[in-house]
């Protein structure tokens, strides 16, 4: 099947949302008292270039990782993680991370933040002129030793270092808990050492705390526990939550997570992604898809749905792979 965008079948989509989202403000009623309330807009962390990416076998072009963030800040998403500065021996494929960073446009209004493990990839991260930073940090031992090779206690003391550094050069400073609703060699994981995870980052000094189902194996009623743990500690305007849809649940989870509250969320175009120390794990919550869905309950996001469409179809052609987003593959056949 052809993954190039039938232009009708695309325009008469948009011009449906478009239809969808003036119905809506004129008043339409949509019955969303029985499912909670929501929150009016909602921010997109898209983190297929680095989450999407750093999995792929096969080293892409770094022209092609630049044109895909330059296309993807084209279609308005607020939040572009760009890559990681992770040591090219345990992820090959974010060694070209500071051409990366240098290469892309920078729009006005839109963060590019990237990961940093520990203070050389924090250092170099800001050579490379990165303005905000990621730190990721997991609710399980085995999980934190099988990804950055050390215990999460260990893992912290890296974190420290890192805090300082940044508030000294005020950068502001995101955190990942992975493994929050399941570890791929821990099996359960418990929302108490969900919460501790993430309080300790929140009580550092992250702005945002982002929970990741790292191997997607999370249910609606465990995103429910969880996050209701994590909201004792943490406020909930400072939570995301980060789907990985390998059991098909992405989608349902994070709508759990909006009606609790959350109004930060972490997607991937065309449903890239996947991390190499959590086996089996497949793509994030195909951004297109997350769009689709928070246009259609009236929840404004900023992100143009033609424009990410293109951005999509462009690196699914680079990677010679079909898209994993139901949305794209919907309005190819139409
Ligand atoms: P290590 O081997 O224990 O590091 O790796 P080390 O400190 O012992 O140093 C060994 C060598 O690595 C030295 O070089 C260092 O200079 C070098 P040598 O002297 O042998 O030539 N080194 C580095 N090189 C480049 N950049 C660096 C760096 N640090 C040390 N930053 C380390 C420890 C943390 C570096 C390694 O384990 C690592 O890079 N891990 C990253 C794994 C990763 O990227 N996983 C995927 C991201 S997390 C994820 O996907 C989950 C998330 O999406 C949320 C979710 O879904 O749940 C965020
Ligand atoms: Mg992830």
């Amino acid at each position: 099947m052809s993954l190039s965008l039938s232009r009708r079948g695309t325009e008469r989509l948009i011009s449906w949302l478009v239809h969808r989202m003036e119905s809506l403000s004129q008043g339409e009623v949509v019955s969303t008292s029985s499912m909670g309330t929501f929150p009016k807009r909602v921010k997109i962390v898209e983190v297929g270039p680095r989450d999407g990416l750093q999995n792929e076998k096969n080293i892409v072009p770094t022209p092609v990782k630049i044109k895909l963030i330059d296309m993807l800040s084209e279609a308005g998403l607020p939040v572009i993680e760009a890559t990681s500065f992770v040591s090219p021996k345990w992820v090959p494929q974010m060694a070209d991370h500071s051409e990366v960073l240098k290469g892309i446009q920078k729009f006005p209004g839109i963060n590019y933040p990237v990961l940093t493990p520990n203070m050389k990839g924090f250092q170099e991260a800001v050579s490379a002129g990165a303005k905000e930073v990621s730190i990721f940090g997991a609710a399980s031992e085995l999980f934190t030793r099988k990804n950055v090779n050390c215990s999460i206690d260990e893992s912290f003391q890296r974190f420290d270092g890192i805090m300082q550094a940044a508030q000294a050069a005020s950068i502001p400073v995101r955190g990942y808990v992975s493994c929050a609703l399941g570890c791929p060699y821990e099996g359960k994981v418990s929302p108490a050492k969900v919460a501790e995870v993430a309080k300790k980052l929140y009580s550092m000094g992250c702005y945002e705390i982002s929970l990741g189902d790292t191997i997607g194996v999370g249910t609606p009623g465990l995103m429910k526990d969880m996050l209701t743990a994590v909201m004792r500690e943490v406020p909930v305007a400072a939570l995301a939550v980060h789907c990985h849809d390998t059991y098909g649940q992405a989608l349902a989870n994070t709508l759990v997570a909006l009606q609790m509250g959350v109004s930060v969320v972490d997607s991937s175009v065309a449903g890239l992604g996947g991390c190499p120390y959590a086996k089996g794990a497949s793509g994030n919550l195909a951004t297109e898809d997350l769009v689709y869905m928070l246009t259609g309950l009236g929840i404004q996001t900023g992100v143009n749905l033609q424009k990410l469409l293109e951005a999509g179809d462009f690196i699914c052609q680079a990677l010679n792979r079909k898209t994993s987003s139901k949305v794209a593959q919907a309005t190819c056949k139409l």
